[in-house]
């Protein structure tokens, strides 16, 4: 009897178990790098290279060397919905389909933005570490004065699925919202009363900004120093999309010179180095990526990914594809 080959599947990290074991238990052949750090180059080319599907992670670049090594591959499913780390066309000519996973970490991420802006607009780190310190003597009138978020200019920078998540959390808080996108969003309007204005608009007139638009070689330093100094000295920044869509070191200078209040970033521009300045500033919250790292969002990304690559290996096509 002639043996069907099992298709190999690649998981260059460890993601939750319930995808591991619905590739599995489609029969297909899965092989995980289980170290808790980035997989080395060589690991990776090995395993790559008769691999029918591999799941990459979003700080692994997946270029031309990369491609280049993979004999067999039919799909790479990132697991983020963000896919920069991808060379998207080099993967069309080498007949790859690319998937990501929007949708399901969405809230997650919006969260996030929130749990930034607080924390920004309240100074809740700041006085956090001030109880821990033991520096707790009694309530005072003026300790850690912070800004409301009611009847403030909300100013989204990208009106997809994340922005569109946040401007909603931003209205229950009573803010007014406006966003920039290259399209209008109806289900935005319609929800949050936003009103789509242009780049310079948002940045001039928001009292709060949160980044949520994809890095593409249009994006990479929108923020730079032009524009970063049109923002209000008051104005608070949030950033859980991806570092290089700021001019970090312009920003760093900004907040160093108290031209905007204050900022918080989920993400880095040369992730995971971080600017050492940028750790020295009081008026900066750092977090390390996790906008998404909740146990739904997560397992659901796995899952997704795993069901694209299923999808994929019978024929059917992707479910999110990205191009
Ligand atoms: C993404 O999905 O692109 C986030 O940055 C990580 O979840």
């Amino acid at each position: 009897m002639i043996q069907k080959s099992k298709f190999k599947v690649f998981i260059t990290r460890e993601i939750p178990n319930a995808a591991i074991k619905l590739l599995k238990d489609k029969g297909y052949n899965v092989r995980v790098y289980s170290k808790d750090s980035p997989i080395p180059v060589k690991e990776l080319y090995k395993n790559i290279k008769d691999a029918d599907a591999v799941i990459s992670l979003l700080n692994e670049k997946f270029d031309v060397a990369v491609f280049d090594k993979m004999e067999k591959c039919k799909i790479i499913a990132n697991y983020a919905v963000g896919y920069n780390n991808i060379d998207i066309e080099y993967a069309k000519k080498k007949n790859i389909i690319i998937t990501n996973t929007p949708d399901v970490l969405t809230d997650s991420t919006a969260d996030l933005a929130m749990a930034l802006v607080l924390a920004c607009a309240r100074k809740i780190i700041e006085a956090e570490k001030y109880v821990h310190a033991g520096k707790f003597k009694g309530w005072k009138p003026k300790l850690f004065l912070g800004i409301e978020i009611k009847d403030k200019m909300f100013g989204i920078l990208g009106g997809g699925r994340i922005g569109t998540a946040v401007a909603i959390r931003a209205k229950a808080f009573g803010a007014k919202i406006i966003y920039l996108s290259r399209r209008k969003n109806q289900y935005l309007e319609d929800s949050t009363g936003a009103k789509k204005v242009s780049l310079d608009t948002l940045l001039k007139t928001s009292d709060f900004i949160s980044i949520h638009l994809p890095l593409t070689d249009k994006t990479y330093h929108l923020l730079n120093k032009e524009k970063l100094s049109l923002m209000k000295k008051t104005s608070v920044l949030i950033n859980t999309a991806r570092g290089e869509i700021v001019d970090e070191k312009i920003l760093i200078r900004i907040l160093k010179q108290k031209k905007i209040c204050c900022a918080g970033f989920d993400v880095f521009e040369n992730e995971p180095n971080i600017n050492p300045e940028l750790l020295e500033l009081g008026n900066v919250v750092a977090l390390p990526h996790i906008g998404s790292a909740t146990v739904e969002a997560r397992t659901n990304m796995a899952l997704l990914a795993a069901e694209n690559i299923i999808s994929v290996l019978s024929g059917k096509g992707a479910i999110t594809p990205v191009l």
